[in-house]
This record gives C-alpha cells, structure tokens and sequence, in this order.
C-alpha cells in the first residue's frame, strides 16, 4: 500500500483546516471568505490532476474529469464523488473536507487514464446547516434544487441566502444549472465515521447501507425578565430554568429507547444577565433514529413535554420545524460494487448505519449512492481533536480505484 498520496491528502486536510473565519480554529461556513481561499486551492489541485473547474450558482466547487469516450466535459454519463467544505465551529480538519480531497486524489491516482464515464468531483458549499439554520444546501441545489423559503433565509447578521450567493459573486438565477446530470451513473462520498464503531472492531473501513433520520427544531421558551433580588421564588417564570427541566427531560428520554439520539446542542438566554431572571430563552432540538416512526414518536413527546413544563411554570412555549430528514437507504447495487472493492483490496467489509447525516442523504433522492467510512480514532469528531490514519486514507484511497475499475468493467 503506497502512503504518499495518503499522505499528501492528510497534509492537504490540515492546510485547509487553516482556512478558517476564526483564528486559532476551524470554523468555515457557507460562502464565508475562507471558502473563497479553499476553492482557489482546490481549483488548482483539480486542475493538476486533469479537470475543468467551476463553481455553481450555490457555491458547490465542481471538477470535472472526462471521460475517455468523449474529449470533452459534455459527456452525460457521469460518477459523481464528494462531500462537503463546510464546517461546524471548532471542527476538526476532516469531517467532510476530507471526503473531497481523496476525490482528487483518487482521480490523481488515475494518472491521465481515461474511465468510460466523466468523474466529478462536488465540494459542497454547506451540509452543517450553521449559518443559515438549514443543512445541505450544496446537496439540495445538487439534488432537488433550492425553494424560495430557503433563498429568503436570513444568517445571524440579516442576510439573505441569496444576497450572500450574490456577494460571492454568483448568480441565484442560475440554481437550476447546478442541477445533476440526466444520466449520473452514481455518487460515492468518502467520510471519517465520527463514532467508535469501526475503532472497537480495529477495522480501517466501514460500508454504510443506511443513514439515520433526523429532526431538528427551534424551541423558545418565553417567561418573564424581573429582578433577580426582589422577586420571591414562587412568583418567577424563569424561561431558562423551564428550559434546562425540558433539557434533562430529553436526555433521560433518548436514554429510555434504543437507538435514538437526542440533543439539545444550542442555548441562548435572554438578557442575560447575571442578576435578572431569564426573561427568554432559545434552544435547539436535534432527534435521530434510523426508523423513521420511532423518531418521529420521539419528537411529539419531547415537544408535548416541553409544552407541559412550559404550562408549569408560566412560560409560553412555541417550536419551529427546520429539517425532518427521512433514514436514507444506500443504493444495493453500488454499494455491493464498494463491498467487492474492499474485499478485493484486502480489507474486511463491515456494513454499519450512519449516526450523522451526510451529503448522500440527499444526493441518493436523485442517484444511486454509496458511502465509505474511515475510522475515527478515539470516534472523536466535531471536535478540533478530530483526526484520521494515514493507512486508513491509504486503503480508502486503494479502494476508490478499484471500485472506479469496477464499474468501468460495467
Ligand atoms: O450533523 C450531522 O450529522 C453532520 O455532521 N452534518
Ligand atoms: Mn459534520
Ligand atoms: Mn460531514
């Protein structure tokens, strides 16, 4: 197994880290300035390897890499690999990130040989969801394209979605162009696991045949500001103490049913003050499970909950949809073709779900679609300490050969 291209794209992982809105962390959000320093480095490994580069109307860094049957970019049939650029704050250099630069460097692998379909390579511009409340943009525009609701989403500061496409110097007319092709033979995305599974198995990779569900809301619990001296304990409606009780209430819920995750992973109180009682208070809601009725199960009584407890203590509670994501089955057929490429590399073929949503998700709502995970030393991920081996990139890398071959052999 050669490590150099591994460890190029180890190398290439950690500089982009560096491109970040925070110093001293990588946080990179959708269209943020360092996406524009990402895209500039990536346009040139991409071009290196033999492709011709664009970015579409949503931001989505694209490569593309012809086929042997026809000179040209033009041709429709077409496999489609990557993964996200984004980040969460304080992420780690690899969760998504890491799945478009082995895109490359698979295709660096090919070293000029043409396959009998294009390649490309997608960078999408936003799968977290943190600027604009949303996930998967980049897939969406991809996959289903991008309603009006989601253009008008405004960021912490104001903007518009489709005013900071504008600002990057794109054009929202042009989503539809952004669209896949008629003809896509597939998409394969490559991705740290961000958990301990294949660590506790001591296996390099993992085959996901399934992507867990999620629901994700904005819950607001509103009570009364008052004086934090004055105001007797019995005549108070606290927003932030009805708010951490529903907290709790969630976790010890997900604890009760196998299976399901449940995380508050936001909290924002209003004014904020050390000596006045929490007059309101904002929160996020994150539910998952891979059964779809079980999830969503899990999010009425959590709701209904919160609506009791608000009713206990006085305080108003409202909530607003922002994702219900269906469990996303991969594709049989593609993903029997990533099985046969594992074990032909050697390695052992673990079938696992995924726990965190991923490009694929969306993607597979329009193609057939694979995924690939990596061990995640320590399942450490959304977390700065975030990493991945070398000789786990090395085999994914191997793999992603081998299964280009494969489906070159139809
Ligand atoms: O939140 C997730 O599941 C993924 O990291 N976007
Ligand atoms: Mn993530
Ligand atoms: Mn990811």
């Amino acid at each position: 197994m050669r490590l150099e291209p591994a460890l190029d794209v180890v190398g290439w992982c950690r500089t982009l880290a560096a491109l970040t809105e925070t110093p001293g962390m990588t946080t990179r959000t959708f269209l943020s300035p360092p996406m524009r320093d990402v895209h500039r480095e990536l346009s040139a490994w991409m071009t290196r390897v033999g492709m011709s580069v664009d970015v579409d109307a949503a931001g989505n860094l694209r490569g593309v890499y012809p086929s042997a049957s026809v000179a040209s970019t033009t041709d429709s049939r077409r496999l489609y690999l990557g993964s996200h650029l984004d980040t969460v704050p304080n992420a780690g250099a690899f969760d998504g990130v890491l799945g478009v630069v082995m895109a490359i460097a698979v295709v660096g692998l090919l070293d000029g040989r043409r396959m009998p379909f294009a390649i490309e390579v997608v960078g999408f511009s936003e799968e977290e969801g943190v600027r604009f409340g949303v996930p998967f943009i980049g897939s969406r525009a991809l996959s289903t394209g991008l309603d009006e609701a989601i253009l008008d989403r405004r960021d912490a500061a104001g903007q518009r979605l489709a005013d900071v496409i504008r600002n990057y110097g794109l054009d929202p007319t042009r989503l539809e162009e952004a669209r896949a092709t008629e003809a896509s033979l597939g998409y394969l995305e490559f991705h740290i696991e961000q958990g301990p599974i294949l660590e506790s198995l001591d296996h390099r990779l993992g085959i996901v045949d399934a992507i867990v569900g999620q629901s994700r809301y904005d819950v607001t619990f509103d009570g009364m500001a008052g004086h934090a001296g004055t105001t007797p304990m019995s005549l108070r409606r606290d927003a932030l103490t009805c708010a951490c009780e529903w907290i709790l209430i969630v976790e010890q819920h997900a604890r009760t049913i196998p299976g399901l995750a449940a995380t508050v992973g936001s909290l924002d109180v209003e004014p904020g003050a050390s000596n006045v009682i929490a007059g309101k208070s904002r929160a996020t809601l994150d539910v998952r499970h891979r059964d779809d009725t079980v999830r969503r199960e899990a999010v009425l009584r959590l709701l209904e909950s919160a609506e009791a407890i608000a009713v206990s203590r006085s305080v108003r509670f409202t909530s607003a949809l922002r994702l219900d994501q269906p469990a996303v089955s991969m594709d049989p057929e593609l993903t029997a073709r990533l099985c046969r490429s594992v074990e032909r590399c050697g390695y052992p073929v673990h079938s696992m779900s995924s726990g965190a949503g991923h490009d694929a998700m969306i993607v597979a709502g329009c193609m057939p679609t694979a995924m690939l995970f990596l061990r995640s030393p320590g399942g450490v991920s959304h977390h700065p300490d975030e990493s991945v081996l070398v000789e786990d990139v090395a085999a994914a890398l191997e793999t992603g050969l081998v299964f280009l071959e494969d489906l070159a052999r139809g």
